[in-house]
């Protein structure tokens, strides 16, 4: 691992909201003082009903419950809009950028407005009540935000479903959580290519009752099938509806969105956050970390159906009344300078990206980059996995032309903000680590027993005290919420991740300690893989592990047994592919797949997954101790017939 550090420059000591002699000051606040502290933070929002109460959080073992601010009442919308009309309406608000270089649009605070509560009164027209769940299946488009913001004025909880997940994985979605309201649009657009939302959705909802109203944005304007009585042109919609909306008053405690992640067992969990600890967190995050002033051009490249697209796209920036930035397209689409023509073109100050986003911008060389100017930009971003030095040092030297300070953001679905992350002004930078913890996040590492680590360590990451942007369950499964996060270590939450101290007390992430592969930045479960390649009739078993990957990061290696007597030819490799994309989606997809006649179980069945891995990983001469095997020789036919040769 690179050690190398880079100091704070000097002039961002002054300019940013914190420096290190604050940074340490604030920090003992938070951890010691944590209702003083976050009772202060907690008052930049409008409450519409002020808190008392702040923290009233308890990870004990079965009477796992998590309320921050629980006795105030506020709405999220009135706060990431109307409360900015007076000093800010005529400023942008959203600036969208749209897949074709030749598409973009402003969009003013005040016009944010109109759109967000005429979509409010069209949603309550259709019987969209308080409580009720609203699916959202849209592109990054504005409308996008419109929704998220219409249902948070409203009081209804939105989940929102990546545009590139299938229709059964929509369906299951829509199932889960029981919405009666989907949100989606004719088509989607991405890279030149269009992707069937409606078809999709119309899909989706065959296999599920329960959908009253779906809502069709008009995007590419194809010709698709509308269902009389249940489907509704969003344009027609909101032409007629009233563009005052009076915002509910929400409970601090209130739900305000799910949204689905993979975990390392069955389906994907519905991560629920609710209104006030969450918008606190997500605006104070954002404002800090990326040392966000009136005026700045913000740009975070996520999708909205992921939670970076919720914080830190809507919520955060919003909240701020910031300038954000919301891009419908792709890093190589026309050319693989996109991502710097859109921030010449917009004077983007601030851009948040992923690492899988660089590593594949790198192999396009330095030219692409050298030829924009990127005279705007102040401060870079990175999220979604450990970002390799080399991608790091790229990043800084060659986009950032080496003035740039990068904050390199740790976080999850399940945690709402970032929690381990530099300060710009405050924090020495070392490549490839996530460095420090935000106020009031106390990370510990702990060993498989369970006993804390002091100092320099390696081990399991933990968390030892409520934030206000926690998740407070899995929707409708609370049960799950505490065996899945609370159950390993008790009193603390588990993160899933493994993790390294250094001597400086300095973080370095090194992934996934459980079934969860982490591709392009996505979380995926290797359950959910194997699942689906089993539903196939050819396959009798099959057993999906992550391997390096030089642009995702991890790759899907699938291993699988046929049934007796079918024959495992290229052609099948890529029927099993084809089915998995149309089963989960395209982030689903097996990189690799390797026919095995046998997996190494244990004497018990259990399939062991560490030698399954140690082999995709091409690291055969390390496979560890196989003498609990059942039969050791399945080992060899794997090894011979492995797919990833360095
Ligand atoms: C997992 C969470 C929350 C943002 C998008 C992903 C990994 C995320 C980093 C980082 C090292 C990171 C972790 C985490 N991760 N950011 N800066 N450094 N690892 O959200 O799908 O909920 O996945 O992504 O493994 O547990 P997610």
């Amino acid at each position: 691992m690179s050690e190398k550090v880079y100091p704070v420059p000097q002039d961002w000591k002054t300019r940013a909201h914190a420096d290190a002699a604050k940074y340490n000051a604030d920090y003992t606040r938070s951890i010691d003082d944590p209702d003083g502290f976050w009772g202060d933070v907690g008052k930049r929002l409008d409450w519409i009903e002020p808190f008392t109460k702040v923290r009233n959080a308890s990870f004990a073992p079965g009477n796992v419950s998590i309320k921050w601010y629980e006795d105030g009442a506020l709405n999220v919308s009135a706060n990431c809009v109307d409360r900015h009309l007076e000093k800010r309406g005529d400023q942008t608000a959203i600036l969208w950028e749209g897949d074709d270089p030749k598409d973009s649009k402003a969009i003013t605070y005040r016009e944010l407005h109109k759109h967000v509560c005429r979509f409010a009164n069209a949603l309550k027209e259709r019987g969209v009540e308080k409580g009720d769940r609203v699916t959202i299946y849209l592109p990054m488009i504005p409308e996008a935000a419109y929704a998220m913001l219409a249902c948070a004025r409203i009081g209804a909880v939105h989940s929102i479903v990546f545009g590139g997940f299938s229709p059964d994985s929509l369906a299951g979605r829509i199932e889960d959580c029981a919405s009666t309201c989907v949100i989606t649009a004719d088509e989607g657009l991405r890279g030149g290519r269009k992707i069937p939302l409606k078809a999709n959705t119309d899909a989706a909802i065959d296999k599920v009752g329960g959908v009253k109203t779906v809502f069709v944005v008009t995007r590419t304007g194809a010709d698709v099938p509308m269902k009389e009585g249940r489907d509704v042109r969003y344009e027609d919609a909101v032409k007629n509806a009233a563009a005052e909306c009076e915002p509910e008053a929400m409970n601090a405690e209130d739900p305000l969105f799910i949204l689905y992640t993979s975990g390392s067992t069955g389906k994907p969990k519905g991560v629920l956050h609710t209104t006030g600890g969450y918008l606190v967190y997500a605006s104070y995050t954002h404002e800090l970390i990326f040392d966000y002033h009136e005026g700045d051009v913000y740009w975070c490249t996520a999708d909205v159906g992921w939670v970076t697209g919720h914080s830190y796209i809507v919520y955060g920036p919003l909240a701020n009344g910031a300038i954000t930035l919301m891009f419908e397209g792709v890093p190589n689409y026309p050319s693989s300078s996109r991502f710097w023509e859109v921030v010449d073109k917009h004077g983007v100050n601030i851009f948040y990206t992923a690492p899988t986003a660089i590593r594949a911008l790198m192999g396009g060389g330095e030219e692409a980059v050298k030829k924009t100017s990127r005279a705007s930009l102040r401060l870079l971003g990175s999220v979604g996995e450990p970002i390799n030095p080399e991608a790091w040092e790229w990043y800084y030297r060659v986009v950032g032309n080496g003035r740039c300070p990068i904050v390199d953001t740790w976080w999850q679905t399940e945690t709402g903000g970032i929690l381990i992350t530099p300060l710009p002004g405050a924090t020495d930078l070392k490549p490839g680590s996530a460095t420090t913890p935000f106020f009031g996040v106390e990370p510990e590492l702990v060993d498989a027993e369970g006993k804390v680590l002091g100092g320099a360590a390696e081990g399991n990451l933990v968390i030892a005290q409520s934030w206000p942007g926690q998740m407070r369950t899995i929707f409708g499964d609370h049960k799950r919420f505490e065996e899945t996060y609370f159950s390993a270590y008790p009193n603390k939450y588990f993160t899933g991740d493994g993790c390294r101290r250094d001597a400086d007390g300095y973080y370095w992430i090194t992934g996934r300690v459980d079934d969860v592969i982490n591709v392009s930045g996505h979380r995926m479960g290797t359950a959910e893989v194997e699942s689906s390649l089993v539903a196939h009739e050819k396959v009798a078993e099959a057993a999906v592990v992550g391997y390096p990957h030089d642009i995702k990061g991890q790759g899907i290696y699938a291993y699988v047994t046929l049934n007796a007597g079918v024959e495992g030819t290229d052609e099948l490799r890529k029927e099993l592919v084809a089915w998995v994309r149309k089963d989960i989606g395209p982030i689903a997809s097996p990189d690799l797949i390797q026919f095995a006649p046998g997996l190494p179980k244990t004497r018990s069945g259990k399939i062991m997954r560490r030698i399954l891995r140690k082999i995709a990983e091409d690291e055969f001469g390390a496979l560890g101790d196989t003498s609990t095997l059942a039969d050791p020789g399945v080992v060899d036919d794997l090894i011979d017939h492995r797919q990833n040769r360095k």
